[in-house]
């Protein structure tokens, strides 16, 4: 009998350790990479949210050495972070694979995890559909997913969670293998914007964006040590509606702490948050606009004026490039509506590439306006239409000289 009740107790420990992966790394690290992929005031929210994110993994045991926060850093002098202006796609892919050769940062600090980390990656930023927008270039889809892949054939980790806050961030994670060891959970899907929050009436911008601020302030309340991914997934959830979840599902069983904390350390004691009556939901696109509206000082609408021309104009430059490229009313509807898996890369990489260069301004308080339209070249590139077309297109219309000038 006793020998039965030992054998039974041994089997269900081993099927529960099978349904529930270990909570720590056995003989690893937990590692953390935070980025915040944008600069300047009205963008706030993104190094607010990569502090904010720093603060839970710190407070949480995992020492400094251990963390790699990457954020343009030209709001507030602190002297823990590397140089400014090395938020690069480059440098933030450099990072993960653990490249010091090829970062060309401040500190040179990479990702140094072996085959029995953990590797937690958080990524606040602009993006569109198949990027996401950093403060002088684009991190494409492919590159992410190639450099994910280069980890796992290279031994980089064990396990490795991504949470990825931008609009359209599901597009990022569509072709993530369940068999790699990965999580993944996204503000949005491949074609939604993200939301921003919490304006500040001193500071004149917003303070956080909902998907980040919500998983943030649900590993400050809980114990993370018991929740599970999963169900800070579904918190998320129910507050944002539009989280998306990639990759291994079955990691989302695994403790949060498994990943954004030491799991060899005690877990930081809970925090009681003050309650926010209306976190004042702005989409990430409208920011600019929202910020000019609600500055009390400022009494000049022509601000407000030519950034609504500036969109509208953008916005009328894209659908003659559509017009031009598809040639029929019926095809020039499909791009339009259709929603199109990507797998022309180098089309749409050129196209966004052209675009920025010939229809100019881009990287400005304006710049949200050209993320809108983006999705129409993804389009564009996901049908049969030759690449050289599109690109000519898009530098013909963009220099073209209007016969209604801003
Ligand atoms: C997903 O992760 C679990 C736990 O690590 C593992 O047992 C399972 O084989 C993985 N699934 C795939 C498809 O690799
Ligand atoms: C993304 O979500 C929106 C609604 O929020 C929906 O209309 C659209 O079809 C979704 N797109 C995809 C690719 O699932
Ligand atoms: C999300 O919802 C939970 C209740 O499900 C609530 O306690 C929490 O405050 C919400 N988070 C935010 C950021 O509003
Ligand atoms: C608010 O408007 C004033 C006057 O135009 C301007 O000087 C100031 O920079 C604006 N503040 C922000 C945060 O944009």
């Amino acid at each position: 009998m006793f020998t039965l009740t030992l054998a039974l107790l041994g089997l269900s420990l081993g099927l529960v350790a099978n349904a529930f992966p270990t909570q720590r790394p056995e003989n690893g690290k937990n590692w953390v990479v935070i980025v915040a992929g944008s600069n300047g005031w009205h963008n706030y929210r993104h190094q607010a949210d990569a502090c904010h994110a720093y603060q839970i993994v710190h407070r949480n045991g995992i020492p400094d050495e251990q963390i790699v926060v990457m954020m343009y850093d030209d709001l507030a002098a602190n002297e823990k972070q590397p140089g400014p202006r090395d938020v690069t796609p480059d440098n933030f892919l450099a990072v993960l694979k653990g490249d010091s050769a090829s970062t060309k940062w401040g500190t040179g600090k990479v990702l140094k995890s072996g085959p029995n980390d953990h590797v937690f990656v958080y990524i606040t930023a602009h993006g569109a559909p198949g990027l996401l927008a950093f403060p002088e270039d684009e991190l494409y889809a492919a590159d992410l997913m190639a450099a994910i892949n280069y980890m796992h054939d290279k031994k980089k980790y064990k396990k490795s969670v991504f949470y990825i806050d931008a609009s359209g961030s599901g597009s990022m994670m569509t072709k993530l293998s369940d068999d790699i060891g990965v999580y993944a959970t996204t503000a949005t899907n491949s074609t939604e914007l993200s939301n921003a929050c919490y304006y500040d009436e001193k500071r004149n911008t917003f303070l956080g964006d909902w998907y980040s601020v919500n998983w943030m302030e649900n590993s400050d309340v809980e114990d993370i040590s018991m929740e599970t991914l999963m169900t800070q997934f579904k918190i998320v959830q129910s507050n944002t509606s539009h989280v998306m979840k990639f990759g291994n599902e079955t990691l989302a069983n695994m403790k949060v702490m498994a990943f954004q904390g030491n799991a060899n350390a005690r877990p930081n004691l809970p925090m009681t948050l003050k309650p926010v009556a209306d976190p004042g939901l702005t989409i990430s696109t409208d920011v600019p606009l929202e910020i000019l509206k609600r500055n009390s000082s400022n009494t000049d609408n022509s601000l407000l004026r030519s950034h609504v021309n500036v969109r509208d104009h953008l916005k009328q430059k894209m659908l003659k490039v559509v017009t031009l490229v598809t040639g029929f009313e019926s095809e020039y509807q499909k791009v339009l509506s259709e929603k199109m898996d990507l797998t022309q890369h180098q089309c749409y990489k050129t196209a966004v590439t052209s675009y920025k260069k010939h229809c100019s301004i881009w990287h400005t308080t304006v710049y949200e306006n050209y993320l809108l339209d983006l999705y129409l070249l993804f389009n564009l590139c996901g049908k049969i239409y030759r690449p050289e077309c599109i690109w000519a297109t898009i530098e013909k219309v963009c220099t073209e000289i209007d016969e209604t000038p801003l």
